[in-house]
Parts: C-alpha cells; sequence; structure tokens
C-alpha cells in the first residue's frame, strides 16, 4: 500500500507511484533480479520519490569550487536540479533551482557568482539562502494590480534542503532528521574516503559529462563487481591495476549500501600464467610509450593504491594511483543517466604533480583508458533487457558469502547486499 511521506511524494501522483505494488520480486532472493528493477517507469517513480528524495545525503558539489561567498553552481538530487551557493556566512546552502513564482528552472549558468538570484521570467528575486527579497510591481501600479495585501514574502522562498559537509563534500537530504554523514557512511566506508580527502585543500583540475543509456543503479553494480574488472578490461590487467590474485578487496558497509573496490597495484610482469588464460583481456607484449604514465606516487595513509567508491545513491570516488575524481549520478528515467566527472587535486601539488595527476586521468572519464568499456558494458545489459524476454537475470557468484563485504573478486556479493538495502527502502 502507498503511504504518503512528507517530504518525499513531491507532486508525484499517488497513482504513478502506487504501481510499483504491481511488481513482485521472483522467488529465489537475491540470486535473481529482475529486469523491471531497471526498465520501470514506476519503479523509477518510486525511487526518486524513496531513494534521491528519501531518507538519503545525495552527493552535489565540491566546497573547492565555491570557495567564496556568492559562488555558485547548479547540481541534482536525483532528477531535481538544486543550484548550491555559499552565503554570506560562508555556510553552504543548497535549494531546488525553480522558481517559488511559476516554476521556472531560474538559474541559467553552469556556476558563477551573484550577489543575488534573479528568475529571468518575472524577475522575482532571492538571496543566497533561497529566501524571496523582491517582487517586482508586488503593490501594483496605481493602486491597481499587484499581489494581495496579506502576501508575505516569507513564506514564498525557494524549497531549501538539509546540507551537510564532510572535507570539502557537500551532500543534501530532502529530509530534516537525518543521520551524520559519518554515521550515513558507517566506519568501513569512512576509512577510504578520509584517505582520499585527507584534510588538504582541493583543486579542481576539469570536468567531463557524458550520458549512458542505461539504468543509474548499473553504474553501482559495475563499482561492486569486482568479477568485471579482470576479464573486461584490457588496460587494467595487462598492466597490472587489477588482476585475479592481487590483493584487493570488495568492501560494503553494514547496510550494505555503499562499497569499496579496494586494490594494490602489482607488476603487471609477475601474473601467472593460470591466471592470465583465465583472463582473455590480458595482452601480452603491449607496452606503454610513456612508462611514467603508471607511476603511483604514495600520498595516501591507506594500503590500496586504488579505491573505488560508491556512497549511495548518486556518487563516486574515485582515487585510481595519482588521479582523482568524484562522479555524480543523475538519473533522467529508468534507461539513462548522466555521469557528471569532476577531477581534482590537492593545493601544494607542484607542476609536476598536476601534469602527472591530468597524464593519469586519461584512465578514466567517458573515453578513459579503463572508463570506456564499462559504458559500453552497461548499454548492452540495458539492451539485453529491454529486448530480451527471459525477465530475470543472475547474479549468484561467491554463494558462500551471501551479501556484503567479500574477500574474492569473484564475487557478485556486494551486488545482492545492494539489493537486499534497495529491496527495503522501496518496499518490494
Ligand atoms: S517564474 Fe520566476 S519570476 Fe515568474
Ligand atoms: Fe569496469
Amino acid at each position: 500500500m502507498f503511504e504518503t511521506r512528507p517530504a518525499g511524494c513531491i507532486g508525484k501522483p499517488a497513482t504513478a507511484v502506487a504501481d510499483a505494488d504491481h511488481y513482485t520480486w521472483p522467488e529465489g532472493g537475491l540470486n535473481r533480479i529482475p529486469d523491471w528493477v531497471y526498465t520501470s517507469d514506476a519503479i523509477y517513480e518510486r525511487e526518486v520519490d524513496r531513494i534521491f528524495h528519501g531518507r538519503s545525503w545525495n552527493y552535489v558539489a565540491l566546497e573547492a569550487e565555491i570557495p567564496e561567498p556568492g559562488q555558485f553552481v547548479r547540481s541534482f538530487v536525483g532528477p531535481t536540479p538544486v543550484v548550491v551557493v555559499r552565503g554570506e556566512d560562508g555556510a553552504v546552502n543548497v535549494f531546488e533551482n525553480r522558481c517559488a513564482h511559476r516554476a521556472a528552472e531560474f538559474c541559467r549558468e553552469q556556476r558563477g557568482k551573484v550577489t543575488e538570484f534573479v528568475c529571468p521570467y518575472h524577475q522575482w528575486t532571492y538571496d543566497l539562502e533561497g529566501n524571496l527579497s523582491g517582487v517586482p510591481f508586488r503593490r501594483g501600479v496605481g493602486g491597481k494590480g499587484g499581489m494581495a495585501k496579506d502576501f508575505d514574502p516569507t513564506q514564498h522562498g525557494i524549497r531549501k534542503l538539509n546540507v551537510t559537509t564532510r572535507r570539502g563534500v557537500v551532500f543534501a537530504s530532502y529530509h530534516d532528521d537525518m543521520e551524520t554523514i559519518e554515521e550515513y557512511m558507517g566506519p568501513d566506508i569512512l576509512r577510504d574516503f578520509d584517505a582520499t580527502f585527507d584534510g588538504r585543500k582541493l583543486t579542481i583540475l576539469g570536468y567531463y559529462r557524458n550520458t549512458v543509456p542505461g539504468n543509474w543503479k548499473l553504474y553501482h553494480e559495475n563499482l561492486k563487481d569486482p568479477y568485471h574488472a579482470t576479464l573486461l578490461h584490457t588496460f587494467l590487467v595487462t598492466f597490472g591495476l587489477l588482476v585475479a590474485g592481487n590483493k584487493s578487496a570488495m568492501i560494503a558497509d553494514a547496510t550494505g549500501r555503499h562499497g569499496t573496490m579496494a586494490s594494490a597495484k602489482s607488476d603487471g610482469k609477475s601474473i601467472d600464467s593460470a591466471a592470465k588464460s583465465e583472463m582473455r583481456a590480458y595482452r601480452d607484449g603491449m607496452e606503454l610509450n610513456e612508462p611514467k604514465f603508471m607511476d603511483f606516487i604514495p600520498e595516501f595513509d591507506s594500503p590500496w593504491s586504488v579505491t573505488m567508491q560508491t556512497i549511495w545513491p548518486n556518487l563516486i570516488v574515485q582515487r585510481e594511483m595519482n588521479t582523482l575524481g568524484v562522479r555524480q549520478i543523475v538519473p533522467k528515467g529508468p534507461n539513462e543517466f548522466v555521469m557528471n566527472w569532476t577531477m581534482f587535486g590537492y593545493e601544494g601539488d607542484d607542476e609536476e604533480m598536476t601534469r602527472h595527476r591530468l597524464r593519469q586521468g586519461n584512465l578514466m572519464g567517458p573515453a578513459g583508458f579503463l572508463g570506456l568499456e564499462d559504458n559500453e558494458a552497461m548499454k548492452f545489459v540495458q539492451d539485453g533487457m529491454l529486448r530480451g524476454t527471459d525477465g530475470t537475470h543472475l547474479v549468484a557468484l561467491d554463494p558462500e558469502t551471501p551479501t556484503g563485504t567479500s574477500d574474492t573478486l569473484i564475487s557478485e556479493s556486494a551486488i545482492r547486499g545492494m539489493y537486499e538495502y534497495w529491496r527495503k527502502e522501496m518496499g518490494l
């Protein structure tokens, strides 16, 4: 039965959300995932309502993007456009990019610096906290027209979100009574998050954006699927970044929603021949023209040279040796999402280090040496579900670990853990 939630079901017709109740998870527990989880409009609507607008901390920006009062960036919470702005008092504010008058998406620049926001349609004006500060012709002209005498601007600000930050990373939630971001991540995830955001101030190195024709959860699954990593990615395997047999781990938090795929780089030459024959992606004889490309300069308090973190529901934290970035997932319906990438370094990096981070950044991004294949694989999966007939698919590797953290790469237990959590949140 659908129930209305205070901050959740924002203007969504209850029937559209209730339609998700028509779906029943098949027998067989978490080893089989039905296609409708990825393709149904009703399920997607419920995800927006219960997950992105529900009890989640959504990544929205890095503080380094808006160091001064009045600096802002446009961002998203789920599919919903928001503005992230530093207020006069130095605090970060997040509010919907939706005018209180006629709902116009008033902030049109991707980033910038302002003293106030003015909606282009009828010039209603808002301060840096989203309060309504000006309404043209509020009292009409010549005693006619205008707003009612009792119109109270304090009741017509922009919808504001709850905001928190951790080490320069900004999160927002539609719920006011959220747990702290530290409790939300849990100690096993926070450890590697803090190894990346270690207190050094961040500097922004650049942005990418790409659209993936797949369901947004496939990106989480891709990074909770260490099995594919040793099989799909020629570059990763051939140059020893992640190889079956390397020191590695797939770590989940207690709820199953977050994950850290972690590995320690090895020398590619030391891979044993039995493992090589299983890994078809391995290419003997492939060499780098620029050997410095794969240098790992130790700078982190961590046993891992690579950690890829999925922070539910919309953040990926990438620490791939010395190339660093955050990725924001913006769902655009069940069958498509946008990935916004922000690459960064640290204040205090010398020119050589910045060059190294940028050079190594070619690993990642929409066409990165080892990002490229993931996008393609996700499209193949979505196409298979949309065009095929079977109705469910298999997530059964590593039955000894039913859900959550696994000590082998040949496992899908972190994906099952994520769906255990997802089903609870979705009531399915
Ligand atoms: S829609 Fe924004 S001022 Fe009218
Ligand atoms: Fe991958």
